[in-house]
């Protein structure tokens, strides 16, 4: 039996197109998908848009257009960008599609019944880019200090899900146990030492002013709070109806990667709708860090981004997909610039495995070979690298190898043995193609189109400039 591995990426908002801090959620998360489909897993990786709430409905209502027509416009923006990233998802959900809220309707009802939402009211500091509630101590000068704009003190009549003791402390027990494991361990810390030192109050999860969402099904006058619908889609996206004793066979989620923006939302109301819903939880968030420009957040609200296409443009769909993958540790936060991205594809790119490949290849024309002939090696350290999501120091080990071949052709001088020593040509030559070989198939899952080039190249003896240099 293949071994299951369900993977999730946030659902995005669709008030802008997307930035580079998108793609690098979404890019990870094909990594992964594609290389536990090398290894014969039965994958399924989830994306999205989140595409309700005040944020959204304010796009629209700026742009003059119908809420509806605004995120149809949207969303296709990003299923265009994935798609030019190379992203190869199992599905793609909305949450304005008609199954998508139809479940969220039932799994509010059922809650409602269960008695985990009451009626009644809530009062906070309404962040309208984060979609919400921000605590008065972690606000700058009145400000958001993620998006740096005024919270709006905000009073209304809502639904609320109750937050008991109860549930906070099997929550906690679940997050310490790893039974619902939150890494890199900083984060985890994080999140434990703010579940234990407060009470969780219950959350808003309607909103009565709202009217671009999920009507309440037990109040109509109520839309459900963006989060609320929002998490669900983890569920729907497979299939599911809202019932939680009818759940598709991929649940739980084995792998969802967020940033760390949405660290907290995600280990706190997540896991306690479904333990409201007695669904059990996802194995694992992985938390990433922040792309930043300039010490800051990329962020649309900021206007601070790198967009997709000045990337794909400069540097390709791999060479776009190796830099954001090699900019940095994947739990921490990166700061990027175009001008060290350029250096970094001349140098890795356009001089490293595209020089290497070439210069094989010449040496390679009157040498009798086929790459049928190397036998698949697997490099368990750099599998590891990929499982515990170091992507970085994956592809460090593979330009490793990159580097070491450049130096190992500079020293033997192989054009050279050609000449004066057939049969160490022959050693020589066979050592490289058989690394090149080794190159393409470990490089499959961050570039995937080079591996393929690598190996064709290798079959029929020529190749292309991989990576023009850039200027
Ligand atoms: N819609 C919610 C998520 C709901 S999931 C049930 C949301 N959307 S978002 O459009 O703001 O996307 C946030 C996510 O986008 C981050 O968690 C991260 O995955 C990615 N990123 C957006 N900007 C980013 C950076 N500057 N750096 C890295 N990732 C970033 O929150």
């Amino acid at each position: 039996m293949k071994k299951k591995f369900f993977i999730t990426t946030p659902i995005y908002y669709v008030n802008a197109k997307p930035h580079i801090g998108h793609a690098y959620t979404t890019i990870a998360a094909d990594v992964l998908a594609r290389f536990h489909k090398s290894r014969g897993d039965d994958v399924f990786l989830l994306v999205g848009t989140d595409e309700h709430g005040l944020n959204i409905q304010k796009k629209a209502e700026d742009a003059k257009k119908d809420p509806q027509v605004f995120v149809d416009e949207i969303s296709q923006e990003f299923k265009n960008y994935w798609e030019k990233l190379d992203i190869k998802y199992d599905n793609f959900i909305r949450t304005t599609d008609e199954k998508h809220k139809a479940a969220v309707q039932k799994a509010l009802q059922t809650l409602y019944d269960k008695k985990a939402i009451y009626k009644g009211e809530y009062e906070g500091f309404y962040c309208v880019a984060c979609e919400q509630f921000k605590n008065e101590k972690d606000l700058v000068d009145g400000r958001c200090p993620d998006h740096d704009i005024v919270v709006e003190k905000t009073k209304e009549e809502s639904y609320l899900l109750k937050m008991s003791a109860d549930i906070q402390k099997k929550l906690i027990e679940k997050i310490k146990s790893d039974e619902f494991k939150i890494a890199p361990e900083k984060y985890k810390k994080e999140v434990l030492s703010f579940l234990e030192s407060q009470e969780l109050h219950d959350v808003s999860i309607s909103r009565k002013n709202v009217s671009w969402g999920v009507a309440l099904p037990f109040d109509p006058e109520h839309t459900t709070y963006v989060w609320a619908d929002a998490f669900l889609n983890y569920l729907t996206g497979l299939g599911w109806e809202g019932d939680p004793n009818k759940l598709p066979s991929q649940w739980p989620a084995d792998i969802q990667l967020i940033g760390k923006d949405i660290l907290r939302v995600h280990a706190t109301i997540w896991p306690i709708m479904l333990m409201h819903l007695g669904i059990e939880l996802p194995k694992m968030l992985f938390v990433h860090g922040h792309i930043l420009s300039h010490g800051r957040k990329m962020s649309k609200t900021l206007g601070n981004a790198i967009s997709i296409d000045e990337m794909l443009e400069k540097f390709g769909v791999d060479g776009t997909r190796y830099l954001l993958m090699s900019a940095g540790t994947f739990g921490e936060d990166v700061d990027v610039t175009m001008e060290r991205m350029i250096e970094k594809y001349n140098a890795d790119l356009a001089n490293g495995i595209g020089n290497l490949v070439s210069r094989v290849l010449k040496l390679a024309q009157n040498f009798q070979f086929s790459i049928f002939n190397f036998q698949s090696i697997s490099n368990d350290k750099i599998s590891n690298d990929i499982i515990n999501f170091e992507f970085e120091k994956a592809l460090e080990k593979i330009w490793k190898i990159v580097r070491e071949d450049d130096k190992f052709v500079e020293e033997n001088k192989p054009w050279e043995l050609e000449k004066n020593d057939k049969a160490k040509f022959k050693e020589v030559m066979q050592k490289l193609i058989s690394d090149l070989n080794l190159i393409s198939e470990l490089l499959a899952p961050f570039m995937p189109e080079t591996s393929e080039k690598i190996k064709k190249a290798l079959e029929e003896k020529k190749t292309g400039v991989l990576f023009p240099r850039i200027k």
